[in-house]
């Protein structure tokens, strides 16, 4: 049997090219090897208040985006974690083997909480639990992710060897961190030390698939650069190593030839086509998302699948899980 990978997205805003070269480009391919679950985790979002209206149209923008972006659901099943009960239960019996002091040192929270000073929730505290509990359920092997998010997966590792020794019993697969080849931490585009996200201050900070043609080209023209104008990688150049990775990962040409494509040219010609290439690679998957978006039902009978497959494996994980800890009569 082939090996099983999960991975998931938060339904904020909207996805951008970090999520796409991070995490939903490395999916696309291994969809292909390994039987493949890809999550869209409303419960995580809600860590941080939405409006419910947009809180639902992010969601199904979220699974337009994984299939516009290439996901099969013929091969992958794309599902919402809330439609499976399991994910919130086993996330109860994960928190209490999560020790407060891993959580108090997670980048993810300490950044969110600085964010969102006025709302330090308890479930923004505990949301790696619930990260476990979506990861541990399916027994999954491999956790397709970019760079932000290896050190939820350490804990994640942690929490199911606890366990299973806890009960001495291997209930849980204790999973692997699997990065992209390229670009596992996209920088954002006004600021090349911070990575690109969803919830960047300023509106020049990352290019959502959702962006319009003119948008793209503005936000890449404005784009920060490095001293200097010569076009190449390097550790003294973080502003153009991320353009090039950009530039690379849509063109399918390697940064290697990419610099020697515009070696004696300036920052100008280098930002302008870069926009052009990027406009091209997405222009495409824009009309793909515009037809699930468009198409309610194709999109319902996609999720309603995965969760019925997710469910299927959830509900033999948790009752295995409530065997081993002794719940229920
Ligand atoms: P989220 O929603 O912040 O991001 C989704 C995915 O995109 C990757 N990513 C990036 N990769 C490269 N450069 C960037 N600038 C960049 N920004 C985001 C993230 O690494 C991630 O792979 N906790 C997770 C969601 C989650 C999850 C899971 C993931 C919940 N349960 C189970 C895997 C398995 C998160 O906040 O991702």
């Amino acid at each position: 049997m082939s090996k099983r990978i999960l991975s998931g997205i938060q339904p904020t805003g909207h996805l951008h090219l970090g999520n796409y070269i991070g995490a939903v480009r490395q999916w696309i391919e291994l969809q292909h090897s390994y039987e493949s679950l890809f999550c869209i985790v409303d419960l995580h979002a809600i860590t941080v208040r939405q409006k419910p209206e947009e809180l639902r149209a992010a969601i199904r923008r979220t699974a337009a985006g994984y299939l516009a972006c290439g996901v099969d659901p013929e091969k992958a099943s794309i599902f919402v974690q809330s439609s499976v009960a399991e994910h919130a239960e086993l996330a109860w019996v994960l928190n209490t083997f999560t020790q407060m002091g891993e959580l108090e040192r997670m980048t993810q929270y300490k950044d969110k909480s600085k964010q969102h000073a006025q709302n330090i929730n308890a479930g923004l505290f505990t949301y790696p639990a619930l990260m476990a509990a979506d990861v541990l359920l399916y027994k999954t092997e491999l956790v397709p992710v970019g760079e932000d998010q290896k050190q939820h997966i350490e804990l994640i590792r942690n929490l199911a060897q606890r366990f299973n020794n806890h009960y001495d019993k291997p209930v849980f697969t204790v999973p692997e961190y699997v990065p992209p080849k390229q670009g596992a931490r996209i920088m954002g585009l006004d600021d090349p030390t911070k990575k690109m996200s969803k919830s960047a201050e300023s509106e020049w900070n990352a290019i959502a698939l959702t962006d319009t043609p003119d948008v793209i080209r503005k936000k890449i023209k404005r784009a920060v650069t490095d001293s200097e104008s010569e076009v190449r990688a390097g550790d003294d150049k973080p502003a153009l190593t991320n353009l090039l990775t950009i530039y690379s990962v849509v063109t399918g040409k390697s940064i290697a030839d990419l610099e020697k494509e515009y070696v004696g040219r300036g920052y100008g010609d280098f930002k302008t086509e870069l926009g052009e290439a990027v406009v091209a690679w997405i222009t495409p998957i824009q009309e793909k998302m515009a037809t699930y978006m468009n198409d309610a039902g194709e999109l319902d009978a996609v999720l309603d699948a995965g969760a019925e497959r997710a469910r299927a494996i959830a509900t033999q994980t948790l009752k295995e899980v409530y065997d081993v800890v002794g719940l229920g009569y």
